[in-house]
Parts: structure tokens; C-alpha cells; sequence
């Protein structure tokens, strides 16, 4: 029987209700995860020792199964602010502190989400969204989004015009991107390798110029996880095109950028939502 795991929208109170809690099918997710041979060669770049387990499910734990967890690239345990967190559930507190220690005040790690790779990326958005647009002073900023063809699909603003995206506007200074590439389905890694495109920098309008990408070492295609646009994708198995909001491709051979992931905090925790998860399907 697959494991259904149950999400935990948070109230006002902190409390839950048992009657409107969604459920997510495992297999559904199952489905949209690392289950090919690409991905496995793709995971085993950034490391993936008990990578296995996690397609497996994960054991009850204090996070509960839509809590966004940790993941640790073997060889970062050093290098990264969350290297003795692997697998732990994140926690906001944890963001708000390494970007403490940042030039730019942001922060960013690898993590997982029921099977699926993501990255949480905090921006100091609320302190700067009213600041200069200059170097250094990053926000998030809602772009027009261009498909491959250079056609103009929208704008990132549409996701706060229509409330069926509500639960993907921009809270508590962070985002949660689906961290596949476009390009070859590689898990693009947040200053895991030290180039230009990785230094604690931030230019403004979605350039390429200045760090802070997210940055796919397969073939160097390059994110900006503060742009957020609009844009359409093909799912690779079936041909099948889907309009979503993600955050911007800034170069490299990706074709587009990479989708949001809706989450809640519950207390410090952040936990990821469902509601999109046709998204997260273009690699399978
Ligand atoms: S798979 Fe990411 S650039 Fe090729």
C-alpha cells in the first residue's frame, strides 16, 4: 500500500485540522523523483550515498513527511553552513542566521522534499524592497518570462493577480525552487563549486553578470532565484508544454528556469505543499 503523508497547513494558533489536511500519494511522487537512470548519474555528481532510502520514504520524524529536509553533497560537509544537518528538516531560524554572515545577506542549501530535490533560498527581500536597485541589495523581482522560441509567455507579477497561485507568493523572505535542470536534469547546487556565478554578489534585472546562482555543474547553466518570471516548459517524456512561475534562467544550455514550490512555516519548520507538483514532471 503506498504511504499517503499528510501536510499540515498552519493557522494562526500553530494548529492543524485533521478534516481539511491534504494528503500526498507517495507513488504520485514517486513519479516526478529521481526513479530514472539519468537521475541516478545526475545525483551521483553532487553525491548520493542513502540517496535510495530517501526514494524509499522516510522513517516519522519530528518534521513530518512534508517537511523540507537537508541534503548534504558528499565532500560538502565542510564547505556548506549545513553540513552536519543532513536529512535534518530545515528550520527558518537556521536561513536567517547564515545569511547573517553573508555580504549579501542571503543563504541558500540543497535539500529534499518527499524525493524531489529542491533548493530554499532566503533573500532579505522586506529589508531591500524599497532600497536603491544596486549591487548588493537583493530582493526578489517579478520579470517577464520568455520561452525558448523568445515568445513572451507573462510576467511574474500574474502570480499575485491570480489566486490560484496564492499559495506561491513571495512570504517570510524565502523561496523553495524544484532544483532540476531543464537542460539534462542535473540538481543545480547553491555555491557548491567556487566560480563568478557562485560568489556572494547580487546584480539586479535577472543578469547574468555577478554570483548568487544557482549553478548546474553538469553543463554551467545558471539561475537567478530572485528573478521570478513566467515561463512555459516541455516535459521531455511526452512532448507535453505547461505553462508555471520559477525562477529565471540567466544562461548556459538550459532552456528555461526551474519551478517554485509553495511552502508554510509550522512553527520554524518549513514544509512544502503539493499544489503544483505537475511541475516538477518535465524530467521523467
Ligand atoms: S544538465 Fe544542467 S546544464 Fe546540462
Amino acid at each position: 500500500m503506498a504511504r499517503r503523508f499528510k501536510l499540515r497547513p498552519v493557522g494562526e494558533s500553530g494548529s492543524e485540522s485533521d478534516d481539511e489536511t491534504p494528503f500526498i500519494d507517495r507513488r504520485e511522487f514517486m513519479r516526478h523523483s529521481f526513479n530514472t537512470a539519468a537521475g541516478v548519474i545526475t545525483v551521483a555528481s553532487l553525491g548520493s550515498v542513502g540517496f535510495a532510502s530517501l526514494l524509499m520514504g522516510q522513517a516519522e520524524s519530528s518534521g513530518g513527511d512534508s517537511a523540507v529536509r537537508y541534503w548534504v553533497p558528499t565532500g560538502a560537509e565542510d564547505t556548506v553552513w549545513y553540513g552536519d544537518s543532513h536529512l535534518e528538516p530545515m528550520t527558518y531560524q537556521s536561513f536567517v542566521d547564515a545569511a547573517s554572515s553573508s555580504s549579501t545577506g542571503m543563504a541558500a542549501a540543497q535539500g529534499v522534499w518527499s524525493g524531489l530535490p529542491i533548493n530554499a533560498i532566503y533573500v532579505p527581500h522586506e529589508e531591500n524592497k524599497t532600497a536603491a536597485l544596486v549591487e548588493n541589495k537583493p530582493r526578489f523581482q517579478f520579470l517577464d518570462g520568455y520561452a525558448v522560441d523568445g515568445g513572451y509567455v507573462g510576467s511574474g507579477y500574474e502570480m499575485d493577480d491570480d489566486s490560484q497561485f496564492e499559495p506561491l507568493r513571495i512570504h517570510d523572505n524565502l523561496i523553495i525552487v524544484f532544483s532540476r535542470c531543464p537542460h539534462l536534469c542535473c540538481i543545480p547546487g547553491w555555491q557548491l563549486v567556487a566560480n563568478e556565478f557562485t560568489a556572494d554578489q547580487w546584480f539586479p534585472n535577472g543578469t547574468d553578470s555577478g554570483g548568487n546562482k544557482l549553478f548546474c555543474i553538469c553543463h554551467s547553466s545558471r539561475f537567478d532565484p530572485t528573478v521570478i518570471e513566467k515561463n512555459r516548459n516541455t516535459n521531455r517524456s511526452d512532448g507535453a508544454q505547461f505553462e508555471y512561475f520559477g525562477i529565471k534562467r540567466t544562461g548556459g544550455p538550459a532552456p528555461v528556469g526551474m519551478p517554485l514550490v509553495p511552502f508554510v512555516l509550522n512553527g520554524d519548520m518549513i514544509e512544502a505543499l503539493p499544489d503544483f507538483k505537475d511541475w516538477y514532471a518535465y524530467c521523467d
